[in-house]
């Protein structure tokens, strides 16, 4: 039997309207870095990210390179395809809203809805956001000379009076209210959570616009013959995709039984900027048809440059992949989940990129690993032995630290907290560069007994640092765990007797500095 706990993590499926730019590549990281804690904790994990296909926006995409959406769409998923391929991002399903089973689910869950009575017809009449995909009233808007804009995004709104269906929300603004004061925690961000209440939950929801007639790339609600022009709000086809995903209400449904309806964990990462469908209209509708709702809502902040959020409609878009090509897929992921604090807005450059790698990787752990190695295979060519009562206090301080560190990331991982997981990591590390200067091995060629303290206390240090950072950076981290001939294992972490006798073996400069 399989009782292991379960992880469900998801990205924003993310519009393919060939904006890829490191906002992405920043989310992806930082799920696929969870993931990968999770995994390592003995976690069953499920990792989806994929693409949000339907909307006005994309129809109007496809018509400037003049193809249908379809074509447009397709070519555009290989484009994450390879994005993801190239980043090194293993994921266990990559969400296309235009996948039949999808569509089919999205229409079932809009009749279940209007049966239970939460669909009315009525008219819109108000602003839309095509490029947010986003309904906005006068109220919430930027007046500037008699044009509306989106108070975030800055994007010009559009003046809509159009048929639709709307989906009751005030039905649940208590609930959503209560649900939000009983559960502090489920937004990581506080004041995101403070935000929603104030703006919106507090003030009453407006019912919500669901359909629209005005273009057609998107799911069509034809079961009732005076439905027939309608299509499905975006935001409510993408959102069920963290279902479908699952393969909600369909035959073989077993992963949506084990990941959700009996999962432990389920979890989605976002930008600060998406929190409102996540946060009230997703734990709404799944209400609604009574599902459960999700454990946990990741959001992070942007990446900002002098000009403000990153945005292609703001010109200061920065290209992943070449950054990848040019400083590698894991070095690139570990700079943002080792900087990015999800809780406040991130500055980037080229040059803070260069310093962290160089600092963190090249200088301090990378130069560790040589310079250990180097030690152990002229005094110890066959290897160095723990020997637990030659310890001195400042052997035992390193292993109390090694403890401290392991539980702080811990700790910091279990709340999302990559960035402080892994500069404990760093710091450990520090320390341990600290502890060679302190003890001068150099000077010790005629104390083996010592020397052999020494290097083996070293050498267990450096498996932690390793094991900590191979969520990372699990391809180098392979590599130095065959270097020093161990296995990638929870229960050697604190076996300190792993390296009796051990050969090691560094056969190249991983972390080579970058000039
Ligand atoms: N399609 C919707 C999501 C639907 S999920 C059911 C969408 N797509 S998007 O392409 O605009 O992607 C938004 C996500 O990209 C953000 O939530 C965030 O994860 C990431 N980022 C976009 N710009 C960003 C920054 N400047 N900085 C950090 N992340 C950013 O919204």
């Amino acid at each position: 039997m399989n009782n292991k706990k379960t992880f469900y993590i998801t990205t924003p499926i993310y519009y393919p309207s060939g904006n890829l730019h490191i906002g992405h590549l920043l989310t992806t990281t930082l799920a696929w870095v969870y993931k990968n804690f999770k995994k390592q904790q003995g976690y069953d994990v499920f990792f989806s990210t994929g693409i949000d296909e339907h909307g006005q926006k994309i129809q109007k995409k496809a018509e400037e390179v003049k193809l249908t959406p379809q074509e447009y769409v397709n070519n555009e998923a290989n484009k994450f395809l390879e994005l993801w391929k190239l980043l090194d991002i293993d994921f266990d399903y990559f969400s296309r809203t235009t996948n039949k089973n999808h569509e089919q689910t999205v229409k079932l869950i809009f009749n279940k809805m209007l049966e239970k009575g939460y669909i009315y017809k009525g008219k819109y009449e108000g602003l839309y956001s095509i490029n947010d995909e986003e309904f906005l009233t006068k109220t919430q808007a930027l007046l500037i000379e008699g044009k509306y804009y989106h108070p975030v995004s800055k994007h010009l709104l559009q003046e809509v009076e159009e048929e639709s269906y709307f989906f009751k929300m005030d039905l649940f603004n208590e609930w959503l209210k209560s649900y939000f004061l009983n559960n502090p925690i489920f937004i990581t961000n506080k004041a995101i959570t403070k935000e929603l209440l104030n703006n919106f939950i507090d003030k009453g929801l407006d019912d919500l616009s669901i359909t629209r007639i005005s273009f057609d790339w998107g799911i069509k609600i034809d079961k009732y013959d005076d439905q027939k022009s309608h299509i499905i709000y975006v935001w409510l086809d993408a959102l069920f995709s963290y279902l479908t995903n699952l393969n909600y209400l369909e035959k073989n449904n077993h992963n949506y039984l084990k990941y959700w309806v009996e999962g432990n964990e389920i979890v989605h990462v976002l930008g600060k900027e998406i929190s409102r469908f996540h946060a009230i209209y997703w734990p709404i509708f799944l209400k609604s048809l009574d599902l459960k709702l999700p454990t946990k809502e990741i959001v992070h902040s942007w990446i900002v440059t002098p000009e403000g959020k990153m945005s292609k409609s703001k010109g200061n878009v920065i290209e992943p992949i070449p950054l990848i090509n040019k400083y590698g897929a894991e070095e690139v992921k570990y700079f943002f989940s080792s900087q990015v604090n999800i809780d406040n807005d991130f500055s980037f450059s080229e040059s803070l990129l260069i310093n962290v790698l160089n600092a963190d990787l090249a200088n301090n752990f990378g130069n560790l690993l040589n310079r250990v190695a180097k030690m152990v295979n002229q005094s110890f060519p066959n290897g160095t032995k723990y020997d637990e009562k030659s310890l001195l206090e400042i052997d035992k301080n390193i292993y109390e630290l090694a403890n401290e560190t392991y539980q702080e990331y811990k700790n910091n991982l279990n709340n999302f907290h990559a960035d402080k997981a892994l500069k404990k990591a760093i710091e450990f590390s520090s320390k341990l560069n600290e502890y060679i200067d302190k003890n001068e091995p150099w000077k010790l060629k005629d104390n083996l007994d010592r020397l052999n303290i020494i290097l083996n206390t070293l050498l267990n240090g450096i498996y932690l640092v390793t094991y900590l950072l191979s969520i990372v950076l699990p391809k180098k981290c392979a590599i130095i765990f065959s270097y020093l001939n161990q296995l990638n294992n929870e229960k050697l972490l604190f076996q300190n007797n792993k390296f009796d006798n051990v050969i090691i073996n560094v056969k190249e400069i991983l972390f080579p500095r970058i000039k």
